[in-house]
């Protein structure tokens, strides 16, 4: 109290009323960034994994089979018990904090993704001045882009997609840009009679999604391939007719040239596996004004997919996209309190 007194008396009360207020709207931005980077840093040493597994993580010894630097773990795991996020037995031993499971079950698809798109922000002002380039010095992490956006989409657009298929008895699933293979593997775990074909043209997600569902016992009945969605003919020979395909936060991808480049995709997906229905989901676009009065999540998500060349369009457009491509909208399960919509197209 002394000291706060007497600054007053150095400073001012205007002066101090400022830092005060400084710190309250600095203090959240400076710690999202350092608390991102240091929770992902945990996950992607594997600390998070057997924290939830064995209920606790001796340090000293996760460091020594890692060979890691204790030292190192130790402040981010201090950074974290100080915030809630672990908790601390004696000097060695972490536990799960209040926000761990949380953290560990809902959010970490989400810290994935963020993950699989930093290099654009370590090169923001470089992309600014025009001296490097997304897709040429600055590339995103396509084994995290497949598995944050798996594991963020089970929460909710999966099990909503799934509700339908099953509504509508399709066994046979082609899903175009399959990324972890998530989908597949849900679909197939709930439906013995579910046999389940993914495409993707990263080898590295499909090397994941593959080891994923020969983990999961599912190898005879989920199917991954290294395609390319633009070039059917090859996947059409291998899988023959599907009862449905499914594609989840694919299109988007192609936006950036303009709507044709995905109205082209959609009428030779239509061509190449004809009467085929479609399931698609999107996340649709929200306007400055909306994010102004809720700033949900979908703004970050808008701002690292503009800035790497991907493209976000409102509902009604992708609407009209669907109807160009020939397609007609049998149904749309529209989550607007997470601006996404699953479109189901005939
Ligand atoms: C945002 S991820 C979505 C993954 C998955 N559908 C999900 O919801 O978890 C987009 C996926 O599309 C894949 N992709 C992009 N262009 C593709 C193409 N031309 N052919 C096949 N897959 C593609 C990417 O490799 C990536 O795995």
């Amino acid at each position: 109290m002394a000291g706060l007194l007497k600054a007053l008396r150095v400073l001012g009360p205007t002066h101090l009323w400022k830092l005060r207020r400084a710190q309250a709207l600095g203090t959240p931005i400076e710690r999202g960034f350092f608390a991102t980077r240091v929770i992902q840093c945990l996950f992607n040493l594997g600390f998070f994994d057997e924290l939830t597994r064995e209920g606790r993580v001796d340090l000293p010894d996760f460091a020594l089979r890692f060979d890691l630097d204790l030292r190192i773990l130790r402040l981010l795991c201090d950074y974290l018990y100080s915030l809630h996020f672990l908790d601390r037995r004696g000097e060695n031993t972490y536990l799960p904090g209040r926000h761990t499971r949380i953290l560990c079950e809902v959010l970490r698809g989400t810290f994935d993704i963020i993950y699989a798109y930093e290099d654009l922000f370590h090169h923001l002002e470089a992309m600014a001045r025009k001296e490097k380039a997304y897709g040429k010095q600055v590339k995103r992490r396509e084994e995290f882009v497949g598995k944050g956006s798996g594991q963020s989409a089970k929460l909710l657009p999966f099990p909503m997609a799934a509700d339908l298929i099953r509504r509508k008895g399709f066994q046979k699933i082609l899903d175009l840009g399959c990324g972890d293979g998530e989908f597949l593997i849900g679909l197939a775990k709930a439906d013995e009679n579910v046999r389940g074909y993914g495409v993707d043209i990263s080898a590295e997600v499909v090397e994941l999604a593959s080891r994923r569902i020969l983990e999961a016992g599912l190898a005879d009945r989920i199917q991954i391939m290294v395609g390319d969605i633009f070039d059917l003919e090859p996947i059409r020979t291998q899988v023959g007719q599907p009862d449905a395909a499914t594609s989840f936060y694919v299109l988007h991808e192609f936006l950036w040239n303009g709507p044709e480049v995905v109205i082209d995709l959609l009428r030779k997906l239509r061509k190449t596996f004809p009467g085929m229905p479609l399931i698609t989901c999107e996340i649709t676009q929200v306007q400055p004004e909306q994010f102004r009065r809720h700033p949900s999540i979908i703004l970050e998500h808008h701002l690292f997919h503009d800035l790497s060349q991907q493209g976000s369009i409102p509902r009604q457009e992708w609407k009209r996209i669907f109807v160009e491509s020939g397609y007609s909208l049998e149904e749309e399960v529209r989550m607007d309190f997470s601006e996404m919509s699953i479109f189901h197209l005939c």
